[in-house]
C-alpha cells in the first residue's frame, strides 16, 4: 500500500447519531468483518440487535459487545432461518431491519475454467439462497407492522467485471442485485424497502494478511481505486445503518455502492 491515499475523517470527530431506537434488526454474519461493524453501529444508534451467525464463539462475542442476542444459525437452512427471525420477533416484539449479509468467497471459487460445481452450487447457496430465505422470512412481519428496511450485502463485483475471476461469488452477487430490486418495487406500497448494499473492498485481517505476503497483488487492485486504500468494515456499516433508518426512506430498490469511487473511474489519479 505505497500509493498515496485518502485520509479518513476522525470518527471520534462525528455525531453519535440515535435513528434506530426502538427498532429491532437481525444481522446474518454478525461474527465477522462488515457484519460485526453493523451490528456494532445499530446498536449505537439504539437499535436491539439480533447476531446470526454459523460460528458461535464470533456470534455470541458479537451479540455480548451489542447487548443483544446471538441466534446460532446456517443461512442455508430454511428452518433456522425462520427461527432466527422468529426469535427476533419473539424477544422484541418486532422485525424492522434485517440485513442479510453472510457471504462466502472460497477458493476452489476460482476462474470459470477451474470452478467445479460443487464449489459452485456451494457458493450460490451461501450468498444467494441464503437472501432468499431471509427475505422470505422477514417480508411476513414486516408487512403486518407495515413497515420495513431490508439490506441485502452484495458486491461492487455485481457491477464489474474482473479478470481475476470468481465466477460463483460474482453470479450470486447480482443474482443478489435483481432480487433486492424486484422485492423493493413489490413492497414499496407496504411501507418496505429493499436495497441491495456493494461494499468495495474492506480492509480485513484476512486481506492484509494476503497481501502483505503478495505486495503486487495489493498493488493491482490498488491502482483502481480512486482514494487509494480500501475501506473500513465501519464505513460500510455506516451505510447500513443509513439505509436502516427513515433518513432513507425515499431510497428503495437501489444497488447501494459503498466502493470509494471504484465503479465510476476509468484513469485513477497517481
Ligand atoms: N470483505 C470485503 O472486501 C467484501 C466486499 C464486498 C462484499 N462483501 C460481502 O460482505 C459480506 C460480509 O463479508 P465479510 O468480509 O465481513 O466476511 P467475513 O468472512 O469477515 O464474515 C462473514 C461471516 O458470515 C458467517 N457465515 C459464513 N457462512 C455462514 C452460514 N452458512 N450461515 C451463517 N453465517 C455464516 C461467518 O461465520 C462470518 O462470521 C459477504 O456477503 C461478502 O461477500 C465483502
Amino acid at each position: 500500500m505505497t500509493q498515496p491515499s485518502t485520509p479518513r475523517p476522525d470518527a471520534a470527530e462525528q455525531p453519535v447519531c440515535r435513528r434506530l431506537v426502538g427498532r429491532t434488526a437481525v444481522v446474518t454474519g454478525a461474527g465477522s468483518g462488515i457484519g460485526l461493524a453493523t451490528a456494532r453501529r445499530l446498536a449505537a444508534e439504539g437499535a436491539h440487535v439480533v447476531c446470526g451467525d454459523i460460528d458461535e464463539t464470533a456470534g455470541k462475542a458479537a451479540a455480548e459487545a451489542t447487548g443483544g442476542l446471538f441466534v446460532r444459525v446456517d443461512v442455508t437452512d430454511p428452518d433456522q432461518v425462520d427461527a432466527l427471525f422468529r426469535a427476533a420477533h419473539d424477544t422484541y416484539g418486532s422485525v424492522d431491519i434485517a440485513f442479510n449479509n453472510a457471504g462466502i468467497s472460497p477458493p476452489e471459487d476460482d476462474s470459470i475454467l477451474e470452478t467445479g460445481l460443487e464449489a459452485w452450487k456451494r457458493v450460490q447457496e451461501v450468498n444467494l439462497t441464503s437472501v432468499y430465505l431471509c427475505c422470505k422470512a422477514a417480508l411476513p412481519y414486516m408487512r403486518r407492522q407495515g413497515r420495513g428496511s431490508i439490506i441485502n450485502t452484495a458486491s461492487f463485483v455485481a457491477v464489474m467485471g474482473a479478470a481475476t475471476s470468481q465466477i460463483s461469488y460474482t453470479a450470486s452477487k447480482g443474482g443478489v442485485l435483481a432480487m433486492s430490486r424486484e422485492l423493493g418495487v413489490q413492497f414499496a406500497r407496504e411501507g418496505i424497502r429493499v436495497n441491495a448494499l456493494c461494499p468495495g473492498p474492506v480492509n480485513t485481517p484476512l486481506l492484509q494478511e494476503l497481501f502483505a505476503k503478495d505486495p503486487e497483488r495489493a498493488a493491482r487492485r490498488l491502482v483502481h481505486i480512486p482514494a487509494g486504500r480500501f475501506a473500513d468494515a465501519d464505513e460500510i456499516a455506516a451505510a447500513v445503518a443509513f439505509l436502516a433508518s427513515d433518513d432513507a426512506s425515499f431510497v428503495n430498490a437501489t444497488d447501494f455502492l459503498v466502493d470509494g469511487g471504484i465503479a465510476g473511474a476509468y484513469v485513477t489519479p497517481l
